[in-house]
């Protein structure tokens, strides 16, 4: 019987913990297909001792069997990858038989990195807070019909493509006030090419429909959050690929009826990184220590997060966005030091209360109101069933599921792989 692809994926600012959960789910599926983003991800997976943090490759690489495709929608930088996969086979995992990549995914070249820097610092104090992997120019180049793809590297004129769309760049870089010097990294991007040309390069579409018809289970894994979307996130402070569910359908290429549970990861708080809005940013003290218990700094940039109470009206439109069948919840840990927790309930905007993100959640008028419940001030790190829960944590859990409507299947309480609360066996 054919099965269908569920999809995990991030309903707030990105770095909900999707990669922990990616690999404690990894187990139950046979394969696990990245569908969007790139290098800007930073997807942090704990287990046996071992750190580890992926950008590019998806979060089941560490399961032996399992297979890992980076899918069509993915934008590849070739120097980032090829570290991500010399740090993998000195772990010992078996890149060619586990990791596979989609002919059709663009490639980020030097002059895109380049490109995103001078745009960034263009912007001045407008800046999107780019994580500056190129992302942006590379999407660009792929609407805008000029990108090179992992396919392309096979074609005898390659050399030339390149350089013609880094002439191309480099016009446009010259209308910048900035200065850059890719000839280091592009040596690199030589030697990561010639890595990538060796891997198992697929069709990812066929190759993921087949094992569906096969009935293997597949699941596809979201890089960034909902709000970061191209369509529906805080623009313009957002990346440039669809994050939301729909995105595993075109970056995969699977077709909407073969979607089946859209299982959707939020912290037990709430974290942005870079800039743009977020209506529940604390600035003060708590604010400080939610940054140090829940160590938010970024995987990929190290920067520091900004950190605010969950926010439920964005929380109930990316739940809308995606059609989110099953909540992950994580991070609870985090908020064991407060003795009350707060938690959004609506906006007071223009002089009314709303309870959904209006058009310009830019605006000055709008602030969030909250409700207050009490904290559970106990360590929940060693917590493995739900029954040794605090009932504070049930309690928060329970106002969540109820305002949200849709369950909570996981809690996870700490960032190693066996910190994990399952309230409902998968593929129940
Ligand atoms: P991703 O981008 O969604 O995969 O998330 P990141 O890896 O960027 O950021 C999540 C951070 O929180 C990482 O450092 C994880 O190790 C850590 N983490 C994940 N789940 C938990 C949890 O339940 N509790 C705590 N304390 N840390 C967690
Ligand atoms: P994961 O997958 C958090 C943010 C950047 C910036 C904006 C645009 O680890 O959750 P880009 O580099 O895409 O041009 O940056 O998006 N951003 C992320 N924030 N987690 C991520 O990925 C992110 N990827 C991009 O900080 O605000
Ligand atoms: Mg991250």
């Amino acid at each position: 019987m054919s099965s269908k692809v569920d999809v995990l994926l991030g309903l707030q600012w990105g770095d909900e913990g999707k990669g922990k959960i990616v690999d404690v789910l990894t187990p139950h599926y046979d394969v696990i297909a990245r569908f969007q983003g790139g290098p800007n991800a930073g997807h942090t997976l704990e287990f046996n001792n071992i750190k580890h943090v992926l950008h590019t490759i998806p979060s089941g690489i560490f399961h032996p069997g399992k297979k890992n495709i980076v899918g069509n929608g993915v934008v590849i930088d070739p120097v980032i990858l090829k570290k991500e996969i010399d740090a993998l086979v000195k772990m010992g995992v078996d890149i060619n038989a586990q990791l596979y990549v989609s002919r059709k995914a663009h490639i980020i070249l030097p002059t895109h990195c380049a490109l995103d820097m001078a745009s960034e610092a263009d912007k001045g104090k407008k800046k999107i807070g780019s994580t500056l992997k190129g992302i942006g120019p590379t999407y660009m180049d792929k609407t805008g019909r000029n990108g090179l793809r992992v396919g392309d590297l096979f074609i005898s004129n390659f050399q030339e493509r390149y350089n013609s769309l880094k002439a191309k760049h480099e016009r446009i870089l010259e209308q910048y006030d900035f200065e850059y010097d890719i000839s280091e990294k592009e040596a690199l991007w030589h030697e990561g090419v010639e890595l990538l040309k060796k891997l198992r390069i697929i069709d990812s579409e066929h190759y993921v429909n087949r094992e569906m018809n096969a009935g293997k289970r597949v699941l596809a894994e979201g890089a960034q959050g909902s709000l970061l979307d191209i369509d529906f996130g805080s623009y313009p402070f957002v990346t440039s690929s669809n994050t939301i569910s729909a995105g595993a359908c075109t970056g995969l290429g699977v077709a909407p009826n073969k979607i089946g549970d859209v299982i959707g990861i939020f912290k037990a708080y709430c974290t942005r990184v870079g800039s743009g809005p977020f209506p529940t940013e604390l600035h003060d003290a708590d604010g400080d220590l939610m940054r140090k218990e829940g160590n938010e700094f970024g995987a990929t940039t190290g920067r520091p997060r900004r950190c605010g109470w969950i926010d439920l009206p964005a929380l109930k439109y990316a739940i809308m966005i995606n059609g989110v069948t099953q909540l992950n919840m994580t991070k609870a840990d985090v908020l064991s030091v407060f003795d009350e927790i707060k938690v959004c309930t609506h906006y007071e905007y223009e002089g009314n209360r709303i309870d959904y993100l209006p058009y310009d959640i830019n605006s000055d008028d709008l602030s969030p109101v909250y409700i207050t419940v009490p904290g559970w001030k106990k360590d929940l790190t060693n917590l493995h069933d739900e029954e040794n829960f605090p009932v504070e944590l049930s309690s928060y859990i329970t106002l969540l599921e109820n305002e949200l409507q849709v369950p909570i299947t996981v809690v996870s309480v700490g960032p190693n792989r066996n910190q994990t609360i399952l309230r409902k066996p998968i593929h129940a």
